[in-house]
């Protein structure tokens, strides 16, 4: 892996102008419709627009709804637009063609491949996980435990964290799968695939990778590591748009044999013989369940057009330099407000965030102003403020800008202005 090339010593915003005018992703910019004005640090939750997107969604409704109509699923592709739009993930994930298919909520693909990977492990009554998980994992995984455990006995649960209990602690022969969040939501901590895979196989459990926060976002190298099944979301660093599927991947070795929790008739081997009994289709098929939702989908097509000619090594070689100027600005002038940098310094270990906590200051009150000016990161309870680099997008310039508003902010005290306290039902 390509470390990023490193950020001078002394640093103003002429120097990062000068990293932006030498980025060779620098064009990709222009590819989003971004407000003018604003700094947009939270494309790891949800990605910006592409300028082609409501063009291709336009299209799609007007042409292939409105004037194809039913005719669409045949002449548009519309059956098989699930399995085609996951072939175009393949290579972001290091996976085959015909190993990825598009679902519905990551939630839901998460549950769909979980009873998968633990009915292959039948014996075994341990699900491991972490307790800094993203929550709705944990529960998912709740109802995992108690279908798949029978009644009033269900699969033990085992968290890790990230010192005291680890990995290998909790890991030995009852271990059936263990389902872990490649890059941390909230630290933007990232795990070694390759090595927390084998260790996992070594126990002879299952290895399932939560991809949100890494696909689009780091290179990934599913086969590379010898995973089992993955599931990530595509509405953040993929920019699909707000509600756009969740993808599920499942190595080709364990397709012929998975059983996916939901046998819908999408993943039936003949739908359309409309047959009484469930008939598993070969391969990855398998796991869709029902009509996929196609304008969603669009959405997603349009932004998966601009990933075809991205570099992953210039993207990672990106993130990290943006990263890493932010972070040594705010060491250099945030530092005597207590402001903490709460993700790994070292560059292996993070993925394409920084989350801070803001010291002196209250961390949701701080966001709000920097919002309120056009810097938008977000905020995840109970004291961390997320700043997502999306290489694609963001500037070397918009790292400068972000820590002077937050300066500024913490030197006016403005973030005490009761409308910055006030919450959100997201935040
Ligand atoms: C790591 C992780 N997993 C799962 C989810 C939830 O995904 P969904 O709302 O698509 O079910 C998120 C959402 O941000 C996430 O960050």
């Amino acid at each position: 892996m390509s470390i990023a090339p490193s950020i001078p010593h002394v640093i103003d915003r002429a120097t990062c102008t000068a990293l932006d005018a030498a980025d060779p992703l620098a064009g990709y910019r222009d590819l989003f419709d971004l407000p003018d004005g604003v700094v947009y640090l939270d494309g790891n939750s949800l990605g910006a627009l592409p300028r082609a997107t409501a063009a291709h969604v336009q299209r799609v409704i007007a042409e292939e709804w409105g004037t194809g109509l039913i005719r669409s699923w045949n002449d548009a592709g519309w059956f098989t637009k699930p399995l085609d739009l996951g072939d175009r993930i393949a290579p972001l994930i290091g996976a085959s063609a015909g190993e990825v298919v598009l679902g519905d909520s990551t939630s839901s693909s998460l549950f769909q491949v979980a009873v998968a990977a633990a009915r292959l492990r039948p014996e075994r009554r341990v699900i491991v996980s972490e307790r800094g998980n993203f929550p709705t994992d944990l529960y998912v995984l709740e109802s995992v435990q108690e279908l798949l455990g029978g009644p009033g006995r269900p699969l033990e649960r085992r968290l890790i964290d990230d010192d005291d209990p680890t990995l290998d602690d909790v890991l030995d022969g009852h271990v059936a799968v263990v389902v872990l969040t490649h890059v941390n939501y909230r630290t933007g901590r990232m795990y070694d695939m390759a090595d927390v895979t084998r260790r996992v196989h070594e126990a002879g459990a299952i290895m399932v990778w939560d991809l949100c926060h890494s696909v689009g976002a780091v290179p990934v190298d599913l086969n590379g590591a010898g995973a089992d099944f993955a599931i990530g979301c595509t509405y953040k660093y993929l920019n699909g748009g707000p509600g756009s599927p969740s993808f599920l991947w499942v190595a080709g070795r364990h397709q012929a044999s998975a059983q996916p929790a939901i046998t819908g008739w999408h993943g039936h081997a003949r739908p359309f013989d409309f047959d009484v009994e469930y008939a598993p289709a070969p391969g990855i098929t398998r796991f869709r369940v029902g009509t996929p939702q196609l304008l969603a989908l669009a959405g997603l097509e349009a932004s998966l057009d601009i990933w075809g000619g991205v570099d992953l090594e210039q993207l990672r070689e990106k993130s990290l330099r943006l990263t890493e100027l932010f972070i040594s600005l705010v060491d250099s002038r945030l530092a005597r407000w207590g402001v903490e940098v709460v993700t790994p310094r070292q560059s292996a270990r993070r993925g394409s965030q920084v989350a801070l906590r803001a010291g002196v200051a209250d961390g949701y009150s701080v966001m709000q102003a920097l919002i309120e000016r056009g810097v938008i990161g977000d905020f995840r309870a109970p004291d961390l403020m997320r700043f997502g680099f999306t290489p694609l997008y963001v500037s070397h310039a918009d790292a400068w800008d972000a820590v002077a508003a937050l300066e500024d902010i913490l030197t006016t005290e403005t973030w005490r202005e009761p409308r910055f306290a006030r919450r959100g039902t997201v935040t």
